[in-house]
């Protein structure tokens, strides 16, 4: 009899109590490198600039960092966080930062691709504007919610961000 009672509460054990290694690794959990797959951003990675750490570039793979991947994205090497900026001049394209506290909280990962979640204020967006920063073999990014372009940079549009595998 005591049996009986005991059954469906070690059912409900069973259930709520997965074993872990059984279930599949969660990629977002993998710190990564975040590298570019056109020109001129092919095979860059993300980082900060070594003059400005607040500043998110596309640079050599010599001095990538690891990122987690989560709703939010930190640098493993640095503690900072990837962070959207506001609008400016309402153009399309939005400024990117580095910083110690996180604000962003609309990133994923669509298979290999760094996206903004189509639940978050910008959409789903993948598109980034890359800039020839003034250090030489390094891009500035921004997220590109649309097609704008600044003048007096040379500015490559519609780049993409991907980690190296889903591995
Ligand atoms: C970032 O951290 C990784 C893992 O510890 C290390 O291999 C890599 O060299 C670091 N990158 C820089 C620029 O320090
Ligand atoms: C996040 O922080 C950065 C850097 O301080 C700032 O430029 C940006 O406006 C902030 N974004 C939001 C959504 O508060």
């Amino acid at each position: 009899m005591l049996f009986l009672l005991l059954l469906p509460l070690l059912a409900l054990n069973a259930l709520s109590s997965p074993t872990p290694d059984l279930l599949p690794r969660d990629p977002a959990l993998k710190p990564y490198q975040l590298r570019g797959v056109q020109s001129p951003i092919f095979h860059l990675y993300l980082q900060s600039l070594p003059s400005s750490k607040s500043t998110p570039v596309m640079g050599p793979e010599s001095s990538s960092e690891y990122f987690n991947l989560d709703s939010s994205i930190q640098s493993l090497n640095s503690s900072l966080y990837l962070n959207i900026g506001p609008k400016v001049d309402g153009k399309s394209y939005l400024p990117l930062s580095l910083d110690a506290t996180s604000n962003t909280t609309a990133w994923a990962l669509e298979g290999d691709t760094v996206i903004t979640s189509t639940a978050s204020t910008y959409g789903r967006q993948l598109n980034f504007l890359a800039c020839a920063s003034s250090t030489s073999g390094y891009y500035t990014i921004y997220l590109q919610t649309g097609s704008d372009v600044p003048s007096g940079v040379t500015c490559s549009n519609y780049q993409t961000i991907h980690t190296p595998c889903l591995c």
